[in-house]
């Protein structure tokens, strides 16, 4: 439905931001902005504001923006249409109804649906009769409780060429309209039409907002077609849909997961076990729009595949699928059922806390791609290492979103150095690709930062003191610090010699641990290093950056590498530009207007573009 730009104005005059955002969000009112703790990502401190009288929200944590509308949309997943029928519905506006053609449509339409509801209370009818005696009998010995059969809506159609037809003709349905909706079949003859569906246990399919659409038919026991559904018709493209959205979308809004299964009986015997985020696809591979419906419920939902082969085909081809899609924050969890399980299955031999385990060793997208790439693959010679270089980012490549393409760039830059360090393979003497579903991957390292001044704005001084300081870093950050953004040429001679000693099988020694290593540059002398630094004439202004500059990474190895690569990103901003970037942050702050916005996005723009330059001079 298109809405005119004067009842969308109408709309938002009507209602006041804070009021409606106040509903979510606990909002503290400092002057004409309003400010709390972000809904769309986790924080202790406010960084969400808003201002009435722009009529827009925006949070610094995690980039959220828009008006009142982007607000229902985003906070309650709705659609624009959806959002704008729910705010008229508050503002106590009604929906303009726009064409006699749209009209028209939304009249059959509806009418469509009617009799899909009736066939719908039909099949439940006969379930629960007699008649049905069988396939109910069918779904308990399945697991399935009464409640859930009902709850779902489960049904029966019997073993008759015309049952659903004559009952549902005789309650005036018109005969074109059975045959759109998909449940008569005209044969070409010119006989009677008769039902598509016969002695099959009938599944429900429903839209967004909980309507019958269509059916899935399962047959009794053994026999070809397993499942049957419905064709496609007016009301019903299986590629939009997703079974049970509208059962999970509150759900998944409440805190539960967004799980996607395969089939009608594992999504409805997840919701029996307690996982009421639960949806499927109707028979076919995820597409690209319902992997956008599942991003609208969740960032990162859960795609379960059998653990087999076939299974880990499908998780790749749903990959490959969502890559280009990706955007900042959303992607893909991959979860690998033991073989030959599947949900329904693994939830009634092991119960809920079995799948739950499962679950929580999801592997994530990117994870999915490298193992793609690197399984059973001998890359023991610089060749072959150079074609899966080229393969991981020919994949980046395809990624339509820069800030992620980017991040992949730097995760594979970072994978590969890792997989590759002759050292550490020495060391750990271990293939580098897992099989799918043998082991969790392990959680990405954080960066801990327990001292005012690190990890972000140390510039080249502090970024170099750390390395001096915590030498054990080199080695792991060599390649950021090769292509380090340096002004002063000294600091150029010791990235120089510090890439020189990470190349040296002393600098991945393996006592250089975090905890309990000597504070000041007590590890310099310990390891050889500053003899390294003197053969190089580099002592002297070691010592001198050592001294001015305190800063120390904490945490994990890993953490602090990620840390340090982190203000290396920040150093590699052309000067100037994160001063302009911090001034149009505070226009911003101060006065939310689009314009502000737009200066902020685009300056947050170049001064990602400078950086992804830095990182191709590879
Ligand atoms: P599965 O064959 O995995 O079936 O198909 P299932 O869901 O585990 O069913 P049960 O446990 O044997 O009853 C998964 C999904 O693929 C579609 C259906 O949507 C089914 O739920 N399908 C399967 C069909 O559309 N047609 C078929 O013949 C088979
Ligand atoms: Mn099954």
């Amino acid at each position: 439905m298109a809405f005119t730009p004067d009842f969308l104005d109408e709309l938002r005059s009507r209602l006041t931001l804070s009021e409606i955002v106040g509903r979510r969000v606990a909002l503290k009112r400092k002057g004409r902005e309003h400010s709390g703790l972000c809904p769309f990502h986790n924080e202790k401190t406010p960084s969400f504001t808003l201002n009435d009288q722009k009529g827009f929200f925006h949070c610094f944590g995690c980039g959220a923006h828009g008006d009142v509308v982007g607000f229902v949309m985003k906070s309650e997943g709705l659609s624009f249409p959806e959002a704008i029928e729910r705010l008229a519905r508050e503002a106590g506006m009604a929906l303009p109804v726009s064409s006699p053609a749209e009209r028209e449509r939304v009249q059959e339409a509806a009418s469509l649906q009617d009799v899909v509801e009736k066939a719908a209370l039909w099949f439940q009818r006969q379930l629960w009769s007699t008649a049905g005696a069988a396939a109910l009998e069918y779904l308990r010995r399945r697991g399935l409780s009464d409640a859930t059969i009902r709850d779902f809506r489960l049904g029966f159609a019997l073993e008759e060429r015309e049952g659903l037809r004559r009952a549902l003709t005789a309650d005036n349905c018109p005969e074109t309209l059975l045959a759109t909706a998909g449940l008569t079949i005209q044969p070409d003859d010119g006989r009677a039409p008769y039902d598509r569906f016969r002695g099959r246990v009938m599944f429900p399919i429903e839209d967004r907002k909980g309507r019958v659409i269509a059916f899935g038919g399962r047959i009794l026991g053994e026999g070809e077609p397993k499942y049957l559904n419905s064709p496609e018709t007016p009301l019903f493209h299986k590629g939009a849909h997703l079974f049970a959205f509208a059962r999970a979308r509150p759900a998944v809004h409440d805190g539960a997961r967004l799980i996607v299964a395969e089939g009608y009986m594992d999504v409805i015997a997840l919701h029996q076990a307690g996982f009421k985020g639960a949806v499927a696809p109707l028979g076919t591979a995820l597409t690209e729009d319902q992997i956008l419906l599942l991003w609208r419920l969740a960032d990162e939902p859960y795609l379960c595949f059998d653990g087999d082969n076939a299974g880990m085909r499908a998780a790749t081809r749903g990959a490959e699928r969502a890559l280009p899609m990706l955007k900042p924050g959303k992607s893909l969890r991959f979860v690998s059922l033991p073989a030959g399980e599947d949900p329904d299955s693994l939830v009634k031999a092991r119960g809920p806390d079995a799948f739950t385990q499962v679950l929580e060793s999801a592997l994530n997208l990117s994870e999915i791609i490298w193992r793609l790439e690197t399984e059973g693959k001998n890359l023991d010679t610089p060749e072959r290492r150079a074609s899966l270089q080229a393969a991981l980012l020919k994949r980046a490549s395809l990624i339509a979103d820069p800030l992620v393409q980017n991040q992949y760039r730097q995760e594979w830059r970072d994978r590969t150095w890792k997989a590759f360090r002759p050292a550490l393979q020495a060391r750990q003497a271990r293939p580098v690709g897992r099989r799918f579903g043998e082991r969790a991957f392990p959680p990405p390292p954080r960066p801990i930062d327990d001292k005012p001044g690190a990890p972000s704005g140390l510039g080249e001084r502090g970024l170099l003191a750390i390395l001096l300081r915590q030498p054990h870093l080199i080695p792991m950050v060599a390649e950021e610090l090769a292509h380090l953004n340096v002004a002063d040429p000294r600091h150029r001679d010791l990235i120089e010699a510090l890439l020189g000693w990470a190349a040296r099988p002393e600098s991945h020694a393996p006592e250089a641990t975090p905890d309990g290593e000597p504070e000041g540059a007590a590890d310099v002398e310990n390891t050889g290093f500053e003899a390294h630094l003197r053969d190089f004439g580099l002592e002297a202004l070691s010592r001198h950056l050592l001294a001015k500059v305190p800063a120390r990474l904490a945490g994990e190895i890993e953490a602090q590498a990620e840390a340090w690569r982190e203000a290396a990103a920040i150093q590699g901003a052309p000067l100037g530009q994160e001063a302009a970037l911090q001034e149009a942050m505070r226009a911003y702050e101060e006065s939310p207007t689009e314009e502000n916005w737009q200066r902020l996005k685009a300056l947050k723009q170049q001064v990602f573009d400078a950086q992804t330059q830095i990182s191709r001079f590879a």
